[in-house]
């Protein structure tokens, strides 16, 4: 799949739900930080959160949110909201967070790099702030986009490099692989963490999609769990 029919699938899947009756956001952050209490996730306030999430991607070739090009960015998040749901699942790739030149590319360039002309013309219409923003800053408008509507977010770690995930052979499956190299990826998991500390509705980190490939190994599992644990405390 091309990175621009992937953009607009992805784009298509989102917006999908359109047809179903609109109904007025009523979702509002809970009593926040989040933690756990036996099998249940609570507010600060002790209550029960459910996390009713949608996964929103943001970590395929271009590095940037995919609907940019359609829609508003705070369009998208009050659609989300309408939706009924609370929360987003917002993938990233590590080198977003690691390497300062992908990070610093504005999301023109990223687009251009790619041949995706018809993407840059279309957020020039429904994004126009965002089209000359680094990336990293226009992930942090998406989260912030998110937070203007009470969605939580949950940072997901997908691939080191930028693009689909996920195949069993394109080096981003297990610690060790090819770009994965557990070293650079604690780093990006430092750096997000530290960009979004004081960020109240981020609300967690998903450390790493779907381990993956033939280089699993139990023992390396265990091992890079605990460091991650450890160092995210
Ligand atoms: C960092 O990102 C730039 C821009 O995408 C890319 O050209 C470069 O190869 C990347 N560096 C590493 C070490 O991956
Ligand atoms: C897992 O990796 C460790 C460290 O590289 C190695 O010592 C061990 O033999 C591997 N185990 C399996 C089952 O491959």
């Amino acid at each position: 799949m091309t990175a621009a029919s992937a953009f607009s699938l992805l784009l298509a899947l989102l917006l999908l739900p359109a047809a179903a009756p609109a109904r007025a956001a009523s979702v509002s952050l809970p009593a926040l930080p989040l933690s756990t209490s036996s099998r249940w996730v609570v507010g600060a306030d002790g209550r029960r959160v459910k996390l009713a999430c949608a996964n929103w991607a943001s970590h395929l070739e271009p590095a940037a949110a995919e609907g940019l090009a359609r829609r508003a960015v705070g369009d998208i998040a009050a659609r989300v909201a309408a939706m009924g749901f609370n929360c987003v699942r917002l993938t990233w790739p590590t080198y977003l967070a690691t390497n300062a030149t992908l990070a610093s590319l504005p999301l023109r360039w990223s687009l251009e790099r790619l041949g995706m002309l018809e993407s840059v013309a279309g957020v020039r219409v429904n994004n126009p702030a965002l089209l000359e923003m680094p990336l990293i800053d226009v992930f942090r408008e998406v989260v912030s986009a998110l937070a203007s509507k009470d969605i939580m977010v949950i940072l997901d770690n997908q691939m080191t490099t930028p693009g689909w995930c996920c195949s069993k052979t394109d080096g981003n499956g297990f610690f060790g692989d090819k770009y994965f190299d557990p070293d650079e990826w604690l780093k990006g998991l430092s750096a997000m963490a530290k960009i979004f500390k004081n960020t109240e509705n981020v609300v967690g980190m998903s450390l790493r999609n779907e381990l993956r490939g033939p280089n699993q190994n139990i023992s390396l599992w265990y091992r890079y769990i605990d460091i991650k644990a450890f160092l995210l405390m």
